[in-house]
């Protein structure tokens, strides 16, 4: 079945390692024939939430007008999420994060999300896999808190300069996690 697809990625570099993941994903998917929709949110503007709780109270989902209210409407419409990252500081860049943080408008909004699962794809310098514990940690937590499926995770060591990754398998890795959504 078609699905609508959000990929958030988090990294300010363009073509690094995350970007190229995050293209290899999404071509897997638009053959497979979901709708995809990649989100550069390095480069957007969003502040941190300031827990002020009045989301919504002035009809948008953060009453500072900053650039989550336009990606605001494509997480409305998403049946996945797919967060493509560097791993910065064993975590979520802040520029991921601060989106992250921004979910929890639709809590205080009581705005219900259709969004079933999610897919990690993370990349980093550090040369093994327990390197990124902690944002497994997080998303595993998160996807708990949310109720969303827990639908895959490719994580990506010993890839630290732009363009580490295309001597790699993990971009047809990428590629066929994307083909294969269900
Ligand atoms: C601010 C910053 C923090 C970083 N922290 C980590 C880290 O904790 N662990 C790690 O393995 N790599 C770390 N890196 C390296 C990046 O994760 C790595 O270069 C990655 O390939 C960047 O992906 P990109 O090309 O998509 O930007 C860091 C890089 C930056 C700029």
């Amino acid at each position: 079945m078609k699905k609508n697809i959000l990929v958030l990625t988090g990294s300010p570099r363009a073509r690094g390692n995350s970007d190229l993941l995050a293209d290899a994903f999404i071509r897997g998917a638009a053959e497979a024939g979901h709708e995809v929709v990649k989100c550069d949110l390095a480069r957007k503007n969003i502040r941190g939430c300031t827990a002020c709780d009045r989301c919504f109270s002035s009809g948008k989902p953060c009453v500072f007008d900053d650039d989550f209210n336009e990606i605001a409407p494509l997480i409305q419409r998403a049946d996945i999420i797919v967060f493509v990252t560097p791993l910065y500081w064993y975590t979520f860049p802040a520029q991921l994060k601060a989106a992250i943080d921004k979910l929890y408008s639709f809590e205080v909004g009581k705005k219900k999300l259709d969004i079933s699962g999610a897919i990690l794809i993370a990349c980093g310098g550090d040369p093994e896999e327990f390197y990124f514990d902690g944002i497994i940690s997080s998303y595993r937590l998160i996807l708990r808190h949310l109720h969303w499926e827990d639908m895959g995770r490719l994580i990506v060591p010993g890839v630290n300069n732009k363009g580490d990754v295309l001597s790699t398998d993990y971009l047809s890795r990428a590629e066929k996690m994307g083909r294969d959504i269900t």
